[in-house]
């Protein structure tokens, strides 16, 4: 039996499962080369039935992340904003009705705009609450087969954080936070405020520039945004900091009193703008494990998965794991809306047709992938010179390069659902190079200098690398180096002597670990630095995207498989 989850706004993507079982899902952005793709998923919709070899007649269910008729309490929301400032106000009924007319409205007609485009079908269709979807995406694919549940974002329908328990194949809602409480609009606000932009998604950069700074401004933060009560509760204070006014760049008196006046993005980062992303991540923090403490409390759970587009906030993420209660912590790798596409289809298989859980998510790898021959086809037509490698000659041969200084842009089997290259769309590159993240960053990436770059290590080498043994193949936690490794590994630690680790093991991506692992025998290191293969657009998906790139850019080999590129050769 095939499911079908969707996901239609930003991030839109689609996941196909059968039986169960999850055979594809992709992000829209990588086929439409759009970054954060918002609108229905057409491309990424048509990948999954092609890769499963069936057409939309065999679907028997599809099911969509949002239940779009939930207006309520916005349209509430709204008007209770008159109150405080029309300004206020405007923002959100202008939100309001671009919304409706572009987006909800659209989602009660996709069912019949799916049977006209793909063609006939008698699936039935069914709208789910998206916290709910977000909780389903890590609960139900986990290895728990009891956890607490916290999924947190900017919002859905109206729910900005959602506490559930998992239990088999249910999922039930414990409590439930609704806007203008947001703690990802409160950290989307932090970011305008600092002169980076919600809508690219530029979060990261405050929680990279957080490392940089001190919590000079907690106090503020905490007393005066975004404050808790004795109730395992948090209150967001919008007449301080409001996410509308945050999207047009406007802020209140009392915050500009309190931090000093918003940056604009032209101007130069400075200490006080590190210390606001300090401070703003420090509460962030505190105020998700004081809310983690009452979950734990409330459910007496030892496990607890996490979803919603905070659960990225991978710096938040370390300190669930060392210092919640909680002994055992789950982050799929498509933690955001995109994953909703994912949680839609088992929470319709588990939760509502009751069939038994029997998946466990083990890696990220369900796009599409590309044969030796197509890759080599695709350098034919773009005139490039290349050597096909036997398959015991690519890590070898590649790992010499990246040894000897190359950096390397790497493309391998299916491409990665999620925002994190995990070796199979990376660039790759040396990680005892101390000034190989600048080099990358301003010559091949043409990020920001702060942008962190993260490890990829054979999973066994971990404990040597941490000081303890760590489990993290989605790279979804920052952990802190062992003192002997920061200068082992210098390119790969952030300023505050941490990294975000992806642990490869040698079941889920065999040849990236013989990779990593000829890269050991060459150096004694166990790792390799990895960031995603995407320069300022979406990651690449195809083999033309990644010729496209090394043609544009200036890294220094393109492996395709078992195609090599050398800059030097062309
Ligand atoms: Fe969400």
């Amino acid at each position: 039996m095939y499911i079908l989850g969707l996901t239609t706004l930003g991030d839109s993507a689609a996941a196909l499962i059968c039986d169960g079982k999850l055979v594809a899902a992709a992000e829209e952005e990588r086929f439409s080369r759009v970054k954060h793709h918002s609108g229905f998923p057409y491309h990424a919709m048509q990948f999954c039935l092609d890769r499963a070899g069936i057409k939309i007649g065999d679907v028997q269910h599809v099911s969509l992340y949002w239940k779009p008729w939930i207006l309520g309490h916005k349209a509430m929301q709204a008007v209770k904003s008159l109150a405080i400032s029309p300004a206020m106000f405007r923002a959100r009924v202008d939100r309001g009705v671009a919304q409706v007319s572009d987006s909800y409205l659209g989602m009660l007609r996709l069912p019949r705009m799916i049977r006209q485009r793909y063609g006939p079908s008698d699936f039935r269709f069914r709208y789910l609450e998206h916290h709910v979807c977000h909780a389903a995406s890590a609960f139900l694919v986990s290895p728990f087969e009891t956890a607490a549940i916290f999924t947190l974002d900017g919002t859905g329908e109206e729910t900005t954080t959602l506490f559930s328990q998992g239990r088999g194949e249910q999922i039930r809602p414990l409590k439930r936070i609704k806007l203008p409480h947001s703690l990802g609009q409160f950290y989307s606000a932090v970011t305008n405020f600092l002169g980076f932009d919600m809508f690219g998604g530029d979060e990261w950069k405050v929680m990279g520039l957080a490392a940089y700074g001190q919590p000079e401004f907690y106090d503020f933060f905490s007393k005066r945004v975004l404050t808790t009560n004795g109730n395992y509760d948090f209150h967001v204070n919008i007449r301080v900091l409001d996410h509308h006014l945050a999207k047009r760049y406007q802020f209140s008196e009392e915050i500009v009193e309190a931090l000093g006046p918003a940056r604009r993005s032209e101007e130069p980062l400075t200490q006080r703008h590190q210390n606001i992303a300090a401070s703003a991540q420090r509460v962030l923090e505190d105020v998700v494990l004081y809310l983690l403490e009452g979950l734990h409390k409330q459910t007496g759970e030892e496990n607890l998965c996490l979803a919603g587009g905070v659960a990225f906030n991978s710096v938040m993420n370390g300190r669930i794991i060392n210092e919640s209660p909680f002994k055992r912590v789950f982050i799929q790798p498509a933690a955001g809306d995109a994953g909703c596409s994912l949680g839609a289809a088992f929470l319709t298989h588990n939760g509502i047709l009751k069939n038994r859980r029997d998946f466990l998510m083990k890696h990220a790898y369900w796009g599409p992938a590309f044969s030796n021959e197509e890759c080599a086809q695709a350098l034919r037509e773009a005139g490039l010179k290349f050597e096909t490698l036997s398959e015991d000659q690519v890590a070898p041969r590649v790992a010499r390069l990246i040894a000897d200084g190359a950096i390397i842009g790497w493309f391998q089997g299916r491409m990665e659902f999620g925002p994190r290259a995990l070796g199979n769309r990376s660039f790759l590159a040396d990680p005892r190079r101390a000034d190989m993240r600048e080099l990358l960053n301003k010559k091949v990436k043409l990020c920001e200098w702060f942008r962190p770059v993260a490890p990829s290590m054979l999973e066994e080498a971990s404990s040597a690398i941490f000081g303890v043994p760590r489990h993290d193949p989605f790279m979804v936690t920052v952990f802190t180096a062992a003192e002997d490794q920061r200068t082992v590994i210098p390119a790969v630690v952030h300023v505050d002597n941490t990294a975000r680790p992806q642990t490869v093991s040698r079941d889920t991506n065999p040849r990236y670990w013989s990779l990593i692992k000829e890269f050991e025998r060459l150096t004694g290191v166990p790792v390799l630095l990895n960031t995603s293969f995407n320069i300022q657009e979406p990651i690449v998906c195809k083999p033309q995207d990644a010729i496209r790139t090394f043609k544009s850019a200036s890294f220094d080999a393109l492996v395709l498989e078992n195609n090599l590129v050398l800059r030097s050769d062309q």
